[in-house]
């Protein structure tokens, strides 16, 4: 089953909304914005297109939609007023799987984006043009060399479908217990995991490869790991406590244990040495920079274990907040609404014992490449 069936983030503006509990994502967008500048003013610099067509994929909706898109114009704005240059053209695109909540961004986030950046930039209507895409990117969603920069946050780690062969011939699941990949996964579910990613990775970049020119650029934030081990804490210990939370649910007889023992997250967190392989292999693109970024759980900087002590349930709940916005869809299409928040209660507990021995993060892999000409 293809994931645009059960995965969005939590929509409108409520309690458990992805809107409200997108702070962590909006983060690691916050501490790439320097590294996109670069990128952007480079690319702008070396030909000052008059029209720059640039795409968000994976956008959502809530306070993070527009803050990429708003961040290059102020960035290009900044650069034209030195310069003493008339500013480009901006034509926008905002994609998503077909789910996502885009009547919330056109109907009541957009007008608020195009005052602000008509008062505070004087960029109007006849220069910014915003469009949103509806469409997995795993696949072609625009035409060809089409265009300049493409952005894409805290969404690439999500994969087309869960893979294939985690059942036996038989059809008895492999991955009993478990959502993800764990210590204790048979190794041909790590197989399934690793050749799935590869498959939508290669896809993606051959896709994106026909929609920019020679010299187009893109910047990627999504989930990873340092650690070659794909079960490693570092990238797997969120799912872990979530899959020890089903399981608790399961010996109350809340829920059965057949439903979890067939329940599989689509989601892959690579290391750096395979994305760079993967890119290495799909040939379209040559890669620029890589960075690691840390985020903390508790959503602080502070790194300081002493101070942390008292941090540790406020971190618990921002965590699990994070993991529900992003997850209960597909929670809630295998084990029903009723159970969800009984589940996020539970993992709450679960992510503060866990955290008594060191403060939980994500990591974030970041990398920049341009088509190759
Ligand atoms: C965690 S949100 C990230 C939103 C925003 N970019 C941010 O950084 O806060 C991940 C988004 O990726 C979208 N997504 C997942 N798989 C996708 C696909 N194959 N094609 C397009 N969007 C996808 C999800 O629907 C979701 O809105």
């Amino acid at each position: 089953m293809e994931v645009q069936q059960f995965l969005h983030m939590n929509g409108g503006e409520g309690e458990t909304s992805y809107a409200n509990n997108s702070t962590l994502q909006r983060m690691a967008i916050t501490k790439v914005r320097p590294i996109v500048e670069e990128v952007i003013l480079d690319l702008y610099c070396t030909s000052f297109p008059k029209k720059l067509s640039i795409a968000d994929l994976g956008c959502s909706s809530g306070p993070n939609t527009l803050f990429v898109i708003s961040h290059i114009i102020d960035t290009i704005e900044k650069k034209c007023r030195q310069l003493g240059h008339p500013l480009p053209e901006f034509q926008m695109f905002l994609n998503d799987l077909p789910g996502n909540d885009f009547n919330t961004i056109f109907r009541y986030m957009l007008p608020s984006f195009y005052e602000k950046i008509n008062e505070e930039k004087g960029v109007g209507l006849e220069q910014c043009f915003l469009a949103g895409v509806a469409g997995s990117f795993y696949g072609r969603l625009f035409p060809s060399k089409s265009l300049h920069f493409i952005h894409s946050s805290n969404s690439l780690h999500w994969l087309s479908q869960v893979p294939q062969g985690l059942q036996d011939e038989m059809g008895i699941p492999l991955n009993k217990g478990r959502i993800y990949l764990a210590k204790t996964s048979p190794p041909s579910v790590f197989k399934a995991y690793f050749a799935q990613f590869q498959r939508d990775f290669s896809l993606f970049l051959k896709s994106r490869s026909e929609e920019v020119p020679g010299d187009g650029r893109m910047v990627l934030i999504l989930c990873g790991r340092r650690n070659s081990d794909p079960s490693s804490s570092e990238c797997s210990s969120q799912w872990e406590l979530l899959a020890q939370a089903l399981n608790d649910l399961v010996s109350q007889g809340a829920i059965e244990k057949e439903k979890v023992d067939s329940f599989n997250l689509p989601y892959y967190a690579p290391s750096i040495q395979e994305l760079e392989s993967t890119v290495e292999k799909e040939g379209s693109f040559s890669l620029d920079r890589f960075e690691v970024i840390d985020i903390n759980w508790d959503g602080s900087e502070d790194d300081n274990e002493e101070t942390f002590e008292f941090d540790k349930l406020a971190s618990a709940q921002n965590v699990s907040k994070c993991i529900r916005a992003v997850s209960e869809s597909m929670l809630a299409s295998q084990f029903g609404e009723v159970t969800i928040d009984e589940l996020f209660r539970r993992y709450e507990q679960n992510v503060v014992e866990y955290q008594s021995n060191g403060k939980g993060k994500f990591i974030n892999l970041v990398i920049c490449m341009t088509r190759k000409g």
